[in-house]
């Protein structure tokens, strides 16, 4: 017989199992990838219509927002991101962009994809925009939408919302947060600080896998939503498109059930924890893991008022090399971290407590396991002196 050229040895899947500390996605909580395992509900199933409901208030309850406005969308989160700008945004519009990292530059990019002519405020990396400098470029002529990120992952940097929020509402500004590293992780009010548009993903602090991002929005960006007379660019990304889907009697379909369940089983999961205590609890671990870095004589990156708990950005010695440490945690102990982007690429490690891995006994694992790694670099370093660092803060904070 001939062989078939188009057959290939096609290996059942066997993915390592590896403790996820870089800057995401993090481990999965076993409850939700069990529940990604159900069967997907067929349309017009009842359990459809409970599924949107837990959905529905889970995302209030997350975002801190009582609107009806907010859905689930199946991609990576930057799919919630550009769903956003495609749908607000019509061709010449002005967008004011925050960018002290990566993710900001992306939405520099993703508003530019869109037609929309984009100004920004810089602030160097390792520092966040400064609110004054952003609110005085608001006016004359006034954006029609201002984006921020407000932690960015690249960084490791938290950017302070309230104020500009405030100042956004009060001239009629739309402000789009991209909130995909912080929802679940830190303090995000998006009612309270007048964020207009707010986009997660679920693969980072809210414990669950990539592929996920939700978005929820206020009375006055369905209102420009509303007005708009054309369609989006993008069939797919059209939010009036999307909610209407979502949120039809009966349900006609509802794609991709399994990440709903992935979604609704995380949300679950968070509110039984508590909003806050889940809060406090990246805050001790992200304390622990950098009051650990520390005692080993590593340098953290950026200012260290404005740092976020969930990432931790670490310098890389001098002498030691960036990808060949890395390489050695997941080789001999199965732990990741991430290298960094652009200006620090090489120069940082990027090592996250996010999710279920924001816990002591993850800080402790991914700090003993560097800290053999340096020593076979020759780095000097106090045998232990991380980890009883570490487990200090944690039991002080
Ligand atoms: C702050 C921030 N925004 C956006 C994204 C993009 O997420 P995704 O890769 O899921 O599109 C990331 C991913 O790391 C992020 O950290």
């Amino acid at each position: 017989m001939t062989p078939d050229p188009f057959a290939a040895r096609l290996d059942p899947l066997d993915p390592p199992r590896r403790l996820l500390m870089g800057s995401g996605p993090s481990n999965a909580e076993g409850r939700v990838l069990r529940a990604m395992a159900q069967p997907p509900l067929p349309p017009g199933h009842p359990g459809v219509e409970r599924l949107r409901d837990q959905v529905a208030s889970g995302l209030k309850a997350v975002y801190r927002a009582d609107t009806p406005y907010g859905l689930p969308l199946q991609g990576a989160s930057r799919a919630g991101l550009e769903a956003a700008l495609a749908s607000l945004l019509e061709p010449g519009d002005r967008v004011l962009v925050g960018v002290y990292g990566h993710f900001g530059e992306l939405l520099c990019t993703l508003a530019q994809r869109h037609g929309a002519s984009v100004e920004r405020v810089d602030a160097e990396w390792g520092a966040h925009v400064d609110p004054e400098l952003f609110i005085t470029r608001l006016t004359a002529p006034r954006p029609k939408l201002a984006a921020i990120v407000h932690a960015d992952t690249s960084t490791g940097i938290l950017q302070p919302l309230e104020e500009i929020g405030r100042a956004c509402h009060a001239q009629d500004t739309l402000l789009l947060v991209d909130a995909v590293l912080s929802i679940g992780g830190c303090q995000l009010e998006t009612e309270a600080w007048c964020l207009d548009m707010v986009g997660g993903g679920l693969q980072k602090c809210l414990g669950g896998p990539p592929g996920c991002a939700s978005l929820v929005w206020s009375e006055r960006a369905q209102a420009v939503l509303s007005r708009r007379r054309r369609p989006p660019h993008s069939a797919y990304l059209d939010l009036r498109r999307l909610a209407d889907s979502w949120l039809a009697q009966p349900r006609t379909s509802l794609a991709a059930t399994p990440m709903l369940y992935a979604l609704a089983e995380a949300l679950s999961i968070v509110q039984a924890e508590g909003l806050a205590e889940r809060w406090k609890r990246h805050q001790r671990a992200g304390a622990a893991l950098k009051a650990g870095l520390q005692a080993m004589g590593l340098r953290l990156f950026g200012d260290p008022r404005h740092r976020v708990p969930m990432i931790s950005i670490v310098e890389v010695p001098e002498g030691v090399s960036e990808p060949g440490v890395r390489q050695q945690l997941l080789d001999d102990h199965g732990i990741e971290i991430m290298a960094a982007f652009g200006p620090l690429r090489g120069r940082v490690w990027r090592i996250g407590s996010m999710g279920v891995n924001a816990r002591l006994e993850c800080v402790l694992a991914v700090l003993s396991a560097l800290e053999t790694v340096l020593a076979s670099y020759s780095v000097r370093l106090e045998a232990g002196a991380g980890v009883r660092a570490a487990r200090e803060r944690f039991l002080r904070e």
